[in-house]
């Protein structure tokens, strides 16, 4: 057999990795706290995987079943070593879960760092699993053996120049016990963390609540537990402190914010099964991940059986924390938990618990629920479409930006303010939807509803374009696209005396201008006709009662999905520039028709945020008209 030496390879780390560890080396002082609670987690999850495992296969538990966490500190090495006897890795798994990062959320975490430059200070808030240790060890061996395997694998390296794995020397491979230890050389700096005091200070602050026994290894080499240890979900309410769920919320949640939401209770009656789950207050780097998958942790009677368990509808996947039955068989398997008439019931009771909780947080401590809302209304909003059941209760905790006070951090209504504050006569709640709140709220199509003092929602999330696309109504009234077929504000007066209609203002026709203008159009638009939506604005685009709205056909073309449906072009005519074009008209000048009514076309593109589809040949035009109408 060779030894480690000539049987080792070298890798590099992946493009990511080595960019991570980079900022690992500069990472701020404060934040190093956190590679401790990082290798604890990662320990703890090594023997959750292989406490379930073993529910098929007992052997794998060999002869040490007690599965536990040790740390010992060597000041005089100036090494820390954290030790378990879990699921372990072999030497392929070592190449690929300690050389790449595979969580998508932690991609997307360095790529936000990169692009920020502003590395340091966030790794604190987020933490980055395992590479944390290079912000206080310079070189770090990782031993494993994996549960069922006799052969044993090293992985070394000497922070962000690649790492080496070769199996282990002759010596020790005969004893090497299962599972993986990790051994931090300290950097000159971070010696403290090899001393006990330290070390328990850590495990209290950061991971008092990890299931397994955590022992630190004394100076005279006895071991002594340090965390509790208890499953918290499992005690009652009344011995447990707001910090108890906190500390609880970041180790389950591997989360370093508080949580704006608890929702701690036991079920009794046809199941048993105890809940403690949390509203985080900042956002995952993953949230809107096309997979959409929930987080919520399973276990049964203790045993940790998986995290992708679809406890929870994708609309709630940002609730963290556990649910853990008395009644499920331990024994199933993950794919059986999809069809488990049981399985079924949980997230069915455990689905409206929190919703209505969010609904008394909402009523409660409304400022709490509106930093729920801003994280993660864009998410909860997917319900209003896929929870038929709970359609109405999800309108009810909407909260939207309005034109009451359309600034970005203006105050957040409900649909319950909105109807409180309808004007007399007004019979419908009306909305637009845009991609931004600034162009939205400058869009001439609110013009009307200004005039009238109408309050209108005003909406940019992504997901708005989908949930407004069926009718809804709220407390009896519908939800009226302001950008979507004819409006009309029916008994609503003016807030001045000015009338809409009036004399006709035009020499022309209004039916002669708009097909003018439709004339010229042609295909470009489905049809064009006066509008009732403009007061000052020369023209916008609309679309038709039926089929998708404007903002969900442009993000349906995106997406090369698009149904193909042409706007509809409204026009002021009691505006100049229409004027103009009836004046051409008359006067004969269809040149002039013609470039006036493509200006007025592609200026209501530029409004909904769109380039016109010639922009040399709208600049040309513009510049036409301009220098004929400084020429006359
Ligand atoms: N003590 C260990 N025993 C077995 N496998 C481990 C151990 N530590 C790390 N690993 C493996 O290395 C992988 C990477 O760990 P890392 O902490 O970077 O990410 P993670 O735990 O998957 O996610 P995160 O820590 O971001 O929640 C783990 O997914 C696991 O497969
Ligand atoms: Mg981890």
């Amino acid at each position: 057999m060779s030894d480690t030496k000539s049987a080792a390879q070298s890798h590099q780390f992946q493009a990511e990795v080595a960019e991570l560890l980079h900022m690992m080396v500069h990472s701020v002082y404060s934040e190093r706290d956190i590679f401790l609670r990082e290798l604890i987690s990662n320990a703890s999850d090594a023997c959750d995987k292989l406490r379930y495992e073993a529910i098929a296969k007992p052997d794998l538990l060999g002869d040490d079943p007690d599965l536990k966490i040790r740390i010992r500190g060597d000041k005089a090495a100036g090494t820390l070593t954290i030790t378990d006897n879990g699921i372990g890795m072999d030497l392929q798994e070592l190449v690929d879960n300690l050389g790449t990062i595979a969580r998508s959320g932690t991609k997307a975490f360095v790529k936000r760092l990169a692009e920020a430059k502003e590395g340091t200070g966030l790794i604190g808030q987020f933490g980055v699993g395992f590479y944390s240790a290079f912000m206080v060890a310079d070189r770090i061996e990782v031993t494993s053996r994996k549960a069922g395997t006799a052969e044993a694998s090293t992985w070394v390296s000497s922070s962000g120049a690649g790492f080496e794995v070769g199996p282990a020397s002759e010596d020790d491979a005969g004893r090497v016990p299962r599972g993986a230890q990790i051994v931090l050389h300290l950097k000159e700096d971070a010696k403290t963390y090899a001393d006990a005091f330290e070390i328990e200070r850590l495990v209290r602050t950061y991971s008092d609540h990890i299931l397994f026994p955590i022992m630190l290894a004394e100076e005279k080499g006895e071991l002594r537990q340090i965390n509790a240890a208890s499953a918290i979900w499992q005690r009652s309410k009344s011995e447990l402190k707001s910090e108890d769920y906190s500390q609880a919320y970041r180790t389950i949640a591997g989360a370093f914010d508080e949580p704006a939401m608890t929702l701690h209770y036991r079920a009794e009656g046809r199941q048993s099964y105890a809940v403690l789950l949390f509203a985080p207050t900042t956002r995952p780097f993953d949230l809107f991940d096309p997979g959409r998958k929930g987080r919520v942790k399973l276990y049964v009677r203790r045993v940790f059986i998986g995290d992708d368990t679809e406890l929870l509808p994708p609309y709630l996947r940002f609730i963290r924390g556990v649910i853990d039955s008395e009644d499920l068989p331990l024994n199933i398997s993950r794919e059986m938990l999809q069809n488990n008439a049981q399985v079924a019931q949980i997230r069915k009771a455990v689905t409206g618990r929190v919703v209505s909780e969010l609904e008394a947080l909402a009523s409660k401590e409304p400022d709490k629920f509106a930093t729920v809302w801003e994280a993660f209304g864009g998410v909860i909003k997917e319900g209003i479409y896929e929870d038929h059941e709970r359609r109405n209760q999800l309108l009810g905790l909407a909260r939207f930006r309005t034109t009451k006070d359309a600034s970005k951090d203006g105050a957040l209504r409900s649909l319950k303010d909105y109807i409180a504050d309808m004007r007399p006569g007004q019979n419908a709640i009306y909305y637009l939807t845009g991609d931004n709140l600034d162009r939205v709220k400058s869009s001439p199509k609110l013009e009307a509803a200004r005039a009238r003092g109408v309050e209108v929602l005003l909406l940019t999330d992504h997901v708005d374009a989908f949930w407004t696309s069926a009718p809804h109504t709220f407390e009896d009234k519908p939800l009226r696209s302001l950008s979507q077929g004819d409006v009309d504000f029916g008994d609503v007066a003016r807030l001045d005396d000015k009338k809409d209609d009036g004399e006709n203002p035009t020499a022309v026709d209004d039916a002669v201008i708009t097909a003018a203008v439709k004339a010229v159009l042609g295909d470009k638009v489905a049809n064009v006709r006066s509008s009732q939506r403009l007061t000052d604005s020369a023209a916008c685009l609309v679309a038709e009662g039926r089929g998708p709205d404007r903002e969900l056909e442009r993000l349906l073309a995106m997406q090369e999905r698009g149904t193909g449906t042409k706007p509809i072009l409204e026009i002021n005519t009691r505006h100049a520039l229409v004027k103009a074009i009836s004046a051409a008209k008359l006067g004969g000048r269809e040149a002039d028709v013609a470039d006036l009514a493509e200006l007025l076309f592609d200026q209501a593109c530029i409004l909904d945020g769109e380039v016109p589809e010639d922009p040399a040949a709208f600049a040309a035009r513009l510049n036409r008209l301009v220098v004929r109408g400084l020429g006359s």
